[in-house]
């Protein structure tokens, strides 16, 4: 078979400098970083996976594939193969990729809690989640076993890999559900963090652990050994009644998330970066962050739990909504603060969730360390 045009350059550049892109210490991982010849690479090796906190300003075009391992199938080859494929596919070296320049293409593999159950039912990512108010789950569209989740500025990339990696993973793995995503424009929130606005034309990302030292508190798994320098992700495919929100005067748009459409900054005031001042009163005793807003009933402090790294995506197909993503180190951030949300959030009556899934992602992975090899024999 004719292999894909390799770039010798490239994989040079990716072979050095894997470390300090892991880091996310070059230019090309600031935002908007960009290259004459196109984005920059971001190395599939290190001690993480690509795509939940590189590149920092997440890639426009994504693809969510969620599929289901057959019994008879060992897990820890199969893994270690899609490791393989990946690292050939982001070089550019997998003639699967049909000549296309991969660009900034990240791949980020997790496994479901059926499969980790199997290894150990107490490791982190082990538990499923619970069924939520305002769903509408087919069974189909509901858990499942593998995640691959792609991602790349080149919006005809996503679907060439996941064809790709299904093709490497064999007849034992089945597809359940997928979905596409965009991003908007990136906003500048402070410095080096941006966030795109939302279908509902919000600003989406703003809260999170953006900071290094969050995101070892809040975002990585620091153990048991196995799942160590992983991260546990939720995927929602949430559906949003745009006519009926649209419908609304701009200033009960924005009562309902407790922060300005045009700026993103908290009704409290201040920028977009200050933090919600929860407290805050009209001179007549009225919340300026209403008691039933989307960013008093998430707040972190409230519910309890840490913050969570949201990197939804935008989508308009099977309906306009929300692919909510989000990736934390405890799967009570996300579970507590829905329940906390189901309660009374203005946000939730506008939607509706038709597909759900939580993943271990799994810790990353080089030519030394397969994939998944911590986890799977
Ligand atoms: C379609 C559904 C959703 C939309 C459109 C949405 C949108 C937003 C927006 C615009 C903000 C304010 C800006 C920001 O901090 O990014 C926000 C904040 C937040 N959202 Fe959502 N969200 C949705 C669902 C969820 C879900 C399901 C969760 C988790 C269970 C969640 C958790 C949070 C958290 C933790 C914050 C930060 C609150 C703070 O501390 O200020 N959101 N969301």
């Amino acid at each position: 078979m004719r292999r894909a045009e390799d770039r010798p350059s490239r994989r040079a550049f990716l072979g050095v400098t894997a470390t300090a892109l892991a880091a996310g210490v070059t230019a090309g991982c600031e935002p908007g970083g960009s290259r004459p010849d196109g984005p920059a690479p971001v190395s599939p090796v290190g001690p993480r996976q690509a795509g939940v906190v590189l590149p920092r300003e997440a890639q426009p075009n994504l693809l969510v594939l969620v599929a289901d391992v057959d019994d008879g199938v060992a897990v820890g080859p199969l893994l270690a193969g899609l490791g393989e494929a990946v690292r050939g596919l982001v070089a550019g070296t997998d003639a699967r990729l049909l000549g296309l320049p991969p660009g900034d293409l990240t791949v980020t593999i997790g496994v479901g809690p059926r499969l980790v159950r199997a290894v150990d039912p107490a490791l982190p990512g082990a538990t499923d989640l619970p069924p939520f108010a305002h769903e509408r789950i087919e069974p189909r569209a509901r858990g499942g076993d593998l995640l691959v989740q792609v991602c790349a500025s080149d919006a005809v990339v996503p679907p060439v890999v996941a064809a790709a990696l299904l093709d490497r993973a064999g007849a034992g793995v089945r597809e359940r559900w997928r979905q596409t995503g965009r991003r908007g424009s990136a906003v500048p929130v402070k410095s080096a963090v941006t966030a795109p606005r939302n279908v509902f034309g919000f600003i989406d990302g703003i809260v999170g652990p953006h900071a290094e030292a969050e995101q070892e508190r809040d975002l990585w798994l620091p153990g048991p050994a196995p799942v160590a320098g992983g991260t546990i992700a939720v995927i929602r495919r949430m559906e949003l009644d745009l006519r009926r929100f649209a419908a609304l005067p701009v200033a009960d748009q924005e009562a309902v998330f407790g922060r300005s459409r045009s700026t993103g900054a908290p009704l409290s005031g201040g920028t977009i970066a200050a933090d919600p001042d929860l407290g805050a009163k009209t001179p007549d005793g009225r919340y300026l962050i209403p008691a039933d807003s989307h960013v008093r009933r998430a707040h972190s402090s409230v519910v309890g739990v840490g913050h969570m790294l949201r990197r939804s995506y935008s989508m308009d197909e099977p309906a306009p909504g929300l692919l909510f993503i989000s990736f934390q180190n405890d799967i009570r951030t996300f579970t507590n603060t829905l329940t906390r949300m189901d309660n009374s959030d203005a946000l939730l009556p506008f939607t509706t969730t038709t597909a759900s899934a939580t993943f271990l992602v799994l810790p990353g992975f080089s030519p030394e360390r397969p994939l998944g090899s911590t986890l799977f024999r």
